[in-house]
């Protein structure tokens, strides 16, 4: 089996994160929930998992909240502002997990242009262009720092520069940038950064993180036991038990610990350089073979594409009768399909664990649906 589906979920994860998760099903109690070994040991794991997400993103342990996933930290994010007058902006190229809860709000929500087919300081001068020109009335600006249909990427040091001097509250969402490019809360003035464990920090599904910039406190989203200040008839004024109520994933937060460790000894940008060179190597493939790709440069391993006379979903079904996984259709992006000028498309997205000679297999299986 080939699987090239890594921006939907990295696959498969590193052995250690696996083992974490049954080690910490088989040793560990409820952390925070008693003083004995087995409480001790879980609330140790929580707390590393913590500690190495801060380092990581540039925060302090306990301002990395765990959360269910993306969705859930956007959620709380977007929802924790409900009050705050102004619009919303965000980008032309976010998921569903960004538009549907900015739109929930009923907020105004005016979309900035990202400029796909400029590169480098031309496109971060368009986005910063466009950002201006819609900001008047605007408190909060959320945008993606990759896309997760072409891998195109964001200046979120400069959106958020843009955004502390403008005193906008600046949310972002790292579904497909987390584990792979360098994002810093306190440099890049972000006042929320929402992730996923189980993409690029190789964790697995369920678990995931919402990190806050130094200054940023929100209302809680969920009420409940937190293990501490228990008499308290609200939730505890600070991070990260202030929005953590209820009994924490454990074993999937040990995983993702594990998967983060994998990461920050790979390193980031050696993981993204592997995606970067096998993206390259596809779309040089790809176009010999006359198969149309979106978008001439390869700014991350996530290579999208059509073959005339066949929807997407026909050429990954065929795919998958080839033993190789894709995903296509809209990918939960229809914004940003939209931005393309797509109607839907097949999604080739590479991890870690993928080679050259998997890409060359690929390329010789599509041959057979189209030669
Ligand atoms: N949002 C994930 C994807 O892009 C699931 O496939």
């Amino acid at each position: 089996m080939i699987y090239f589906d890594n921006a939907a979920t990295t696959y498969p994860k590193p052995p250690q994160v696996i083992r974490a998760v049954a080690d910490s099903i088989e040793h560990c109690g409820n952390p925070g929930r008693g003083a004995h070994s087995l409480a001790m040991r879980a609330a140790d794991e929580i707390y590393n998992c913590r500690k190495e997400a801060a380092e990581l993103f540039g925060a302090t342990p306990e301002r990395v909240i765990i959360t269910s996933g993306a969705t859930h930290s956007l959620n709380m994010a977007i929802t924790a502002h409900n009050s705050l007058d102004g619009t919303i902006l965000i980008s032309d190229l976010e998921h569903n997990s960004v538009l549907r809860p900015a739109l929930a709000s009923g907020k105004e929500v005016r979309i900035f242009n990202t400029s796909l087919y400029l590169y480098g300081e031309e496109r971060t001068a368009a986005i910063l262009a466009s950002i201006d020109s819609l900001s008047r009335g605007a408190s909060i600006l959320i945008t993606t720092a990759a896309s997760n249909i072409c891998g195109v990427t964001l200046p979120i040091r400069e959106i958020g520069e843009y955004c502390r001097e403008h005193g906008m509250l600046f949310i972002v969402d790292a579904s497909q940038a987390g584990g792979l490019y360098d994002i810093n809360v306190t440099r890049d003035c972000i006042d929320v950064l929402c992730l996923p464990g189980h993409k690029g920090l190789y964790g697995p599904m369920g678990c995931g993180l919402m990190i806050l910039g130094e200054n940023v406190t929100l209302p809680p989203y969920m009420h409940g036991g937190s293990g501490v200040d228990s008499r308290s008839k609200a939730m505890p004024e600070l991070p990260p038990e202030r929005y953590e109520a209820g009994t924490l994933p454990l074993p999937l937060i040990s995983g993702l610990r594990r998967g983060i460790e994998f990461v920050k000894k790979k390193t980031p940008r050696t993981i993204l350089e592997h995606e970067k060179k096998l993206a390259r190597q596809l779309k040089n493939e790809l176009e010999h073979q006359r198969i149309r790709v979106f978008l001439s440069k390869c700014e991350s391993g996530i290579v999208l594409f059509n073959i005339d006379g066949f929807e997407s979903e026909e050429v990954a079904e065929f795919l998958d009768k080839q033993g190789i996984c894709t995903r296509a259709g809209l990918h939960c992006a229809p914004l940003a399909h939209d931005t393309l000028g797509s109607t839907g498309a097949v999604r080739v997205s590479f991890g870690i664990y993928n080679t050259a000679e998997e890409v060359r297999e690929f390329s010789r299986k599509l041959r057979l649906l189209h030669k």
